[in-house]
């Protein structure tokens, strides 16, 4: 709900539990007023007080009234040049060469639903699920005009943000930053929360209290890489999971990116999230705009997991688009574990056979299946299948796949290109290089210059040929670089800025072709694992290849991290072979098992090699994922571990929306000797209730679990797990 103080010009925007409003004061700033657990309303501006601050200047209209500064009010939109030393939103190159964005406010209007952004993702809802405000700002002397989206979806305490800059004056200017979110708090008590780390290590969330000055983290690698992910949490230095404030804030959005938090001198603080300016520009000639990606905010007293629950609702209903929301994903069996390049008909059919037997129903045939590609060094680009590796192409495979009863997936990377491939051969300006210079080579590779419409073309039409083998049903969209040699041929030097978005929007336009042209695919994204693993890519790719590291015990960590915004339903996590290719270590079946339910169920390994009794344990864990994937996919999720405070064991808890059914998950570290014994206390059940634990003798009742808790029994051995199917009687 979006209500307007016409007189006074106070816009508050109320979802169930949480209220956020802004207020056009004096002079037309646009000031912050709160956000927070939601109030009835009000106007909360005298919370902000004015004094003359040294060296805080003050906008001409204050005329010789030293107490109004930009300096030091927390504003919606934070301008640059004209007075305010923070963070800025927003910065442009002028026609005459300044560098002064000074935005007013100059109206406003609300409308029901939720606007939509084009070309780029966003939350989307029903008419009357949503509310949109817009503000509009400008620059009185440019014309430089910015409109601020909110969109309000009052159902899982969303708030939405995007912005448009709009050139509404006479001569062209460069834009250099524009911020998707400006949040400013009257406070600087708080705790920031990153997510970052490296490659098969990802998504490790860090924890420090906000100290005087900048600290954030962003991308500069063209993908919102692995190093650090666009979603950042505020909160009170002592929330935890269950208790406390906190604000979450991510941006839809998978190229560099930037989030960044001041503490200024007088202890309020700022979070700034965006396209990374770094190399960023946009030349807007007059009359054109630049929108910039949605950003989404969510806001509780409840603590860490209250948010992260909130955001996987909001995920669930408003980000993930049909034909897949809500719906199971296949169990799968992928291939590239377990034969990386070295494969044919047969070998892939035998592991294929091997993994439908014991429950599996897709057949995912990875990297190595097209041009000439026995290693990594070759063949991208070159989409047309081998025929030596696979005699009769992928039909014929589809075809004996689906005769095993299983559906058929594909691997693909078509945004880029081996320079051993007839594609390069025949056009090596497609790659990403600047004049006179040899391109840096990752993975042996080189990133084709999407922003080129014939690149773009010459790929959707290759993944064409892909995507209409009869029988697809499934697509691994991989990307296994970062971009350097940021340079297109396309655009003239003063729009050399604008390559890394424009790579951006042209994978997004890539998706939605194939979303449209092949509606009832199933796209998983992949970027070497989680280098792409964003609110942006989850609009198009409603489950992605969460990490290349398949260790379960990393991948405790990594999934942990992944789940403080993204919900389950959407982390590709499979069952591989022991000792783990990335860490060495053995670890049991049955913990493997558990780790890989924790997201979109699947295995990666040879089937055949296993023993009997592995199999076994396979044909089981596929049973029971079948049976209870509601609740892990589409229920609350509980950490009941403290992810800052590793202790012997992790332990998690999904619990079905009308609390009568429950999995919990727990996975030990190393063993210790003579152990003291843990008493677990679990989350979201209902108090009333009487459990059965594992359809057995053994009940609880629900308010006991939760405030007692359940005795874990000494399990020994490393890597130990137990799982607790909870039902209400
Ligand atoms: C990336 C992916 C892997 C696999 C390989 C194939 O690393 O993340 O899952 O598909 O590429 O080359």
């Amino acid at each position: 709900m979006i209500t307007v103080d016409q007189q006074n010009l106070v816009f508050t925007l109320h979802t169930r539990r949480t209220t956020y409003q802004m207020k056009a004061g004096r002079h037309g700033v646009l000031l912050h007023t709160y956000y927070g657990p939601r109030i009835r309303g009000g106007d909360l501006s005298p919370l902000i007080q004015l004094a003359d601050r040294g060296f805080s200047p003050n906008p001409p209209e204050a005329g010789h009234d030293r107490t109004f500064s930009l300096d030091t009010l927390p504003q919606e939109y934070a301008t640059s040049g004209a007075g305010d030393f923070r963070l800025p939103s927003i910065q442009a190159e002028l026609a005459d060469g300044s560098r002064i964005v000074d935005l007013r406010f100059c109206g406003y209007m609300v409308h029901q639903g939720k606007y939509a952004l084009e070309g780029l993702p966003a939350f989307f809802a029903r008419e009357d699920e949503a509310d949109t405000l817009t503000v509009y700002l400008a620059d009185a002397v440019s014309g430089l005009r910015v409109e601020l989206l909110y969109g309000v979806l009052e159902d899982c305490d969303l708030i939405t943000r995007a912005v448009r800059v709009v050139n509404g004056g006479e001569a062209p200017f460069r834009l250099l930053q524009a911020a998707s979110l400006c949040l400013d708090f009257l406070r600087a008590d708080l705790d920031l929360i990153t997510f970052d780390g490296r490659h098969t290590m990802e998504r490790l969330p860090s924890r420090a209290p906000l100290r005087p000055g900048v600290q954030g983290v962003g991308s500069v690698r063209g993908i919102s890489s692995h190093q650090h992910n666009p979603f950042a949490v505020l909160c009170e230095g002592d929330a935890n999971e269950d208790h406390g404030l906190c604000y979450g804030a991510m941006l839809l959005y998978s190229g560099g990116f930037q989030a960044e938090v001041e503490r200024d001198q007088f202890d309020n603080s700022r979070l700034v999230l965006g396209i990374q300016p770094r190399n960023f520009s946009w030349t807007l000639d007059p009359g054109e705009s630049f929108t910039a990606p949605e950003a989404a905010l969510t806001c509780t007293a409840d603590g860490l997991g209250a948010m992260s629950r909130q955001l996987h609702r909001a995920i669930r209903r408003h980000l993930l688009r049909d034909p897949w929301a809500g719906k199971r994903h296949p169990v799968l069996i992928n291939n590239w574990e377990a034969t990386e390049f070295h494969f044919d008909l047969e070998k892939l059919e035998g592991i294929a056979g091997a993994a439908a037997q014991l429950g599996a129903e897709l057949f995912v045939l990875d990297d190595g299946w097209f041009g000439v590609r026995n290693n990594d060094r070759q063949g991208l680009g070159d989409w047309g299948v081998n025929e030596e590796k696979l005699p009769g192409g992928l039909e014929r495979l589809s075809e004996r796949v689906r005769a095993l009863g299983l559906d058929f997936g594909v691997w693909v990377e078509p945004e880029m290109v081996s320079e051993d491939s007839e594609l390069y051969r025949a056009h090596p300006d497609w790659a990403l290089t600047a004049p006179g210079r040899a391109p840096t080579r990752g993975r042996s590779q080189l990133v084709l210059d999407l922003t080129r419409t014939e690149v773009r073309e010459y790929v959707y039409r290759s993944m064409g040929q892909v995507l209409s083998c009869p029988g697809l049903v499934y697509v691994k969209w991989d990307m296994n670089r970062a971009l350097t040699d940021v340079w297109s041929a396309a655009l003239p030097a003063a729009r050399q800025g604008e390559v890394c978005h424009r790579y951006v929007l042209a994978v997004y336009e890539l998706l939605e072709r194939v979303r449209r042209d092949y509606p009832h695919l199933l796209i998983e994204g992949c970027a070497g694992g989680g280098g792409r693993f964003d609110a942006g890519m989850l609009y198009y790719t409603p489950q992605i290849w969460c990490s290349d590291n398949t260790d379960a015990l990393d991948r405790l960590g990594i999934q942990c991290g992944t789940s403080f915004a993204y919900p389950a339903g959407t982390v590709g996590a499979h069952v591989s072979a022991v000792p783990n290719g990335q860490t060495c270590r053995s670890i049991p079946m049955e913990t493997r098992g558990v780790v890989a339910m924790a997201g979109t169920f699947g295995y990666e390994l040879d089937v055949r090699r296993c023993t009997e009794e592995e199999k076994a344990v396979i044909r089981r864990q596929i049973a029971f994922f079948k049976e209870h994937w509601d609740v892990i996919q589409n229920g609350d999720a509980y950490r009941l571990t403290d992810a800052f405070r590793p202790g012997p064991f992790t332990a998690w808890q999904q619990v079905s929306a009308d609390r009568r059914r429950s999995l919990v998950s727990l996975v030990t570290g190393g063993a210790s000797s003579n152990p003291p014994f843990a008493v677990l206390r679990l989350k979201g059940l209902d108090p009333e209730l009487n459990y059965r634990i594992n359809g057995g003798e053994e009940r609880w009742p629900g308010d006991a679990l939760m405030a007692a808790g359940w005795p874990v029994p000494y399990l020994p051995g490393d890597y130990q797990a137990l799982q607790l199917w909870l039902e209400a009687e």
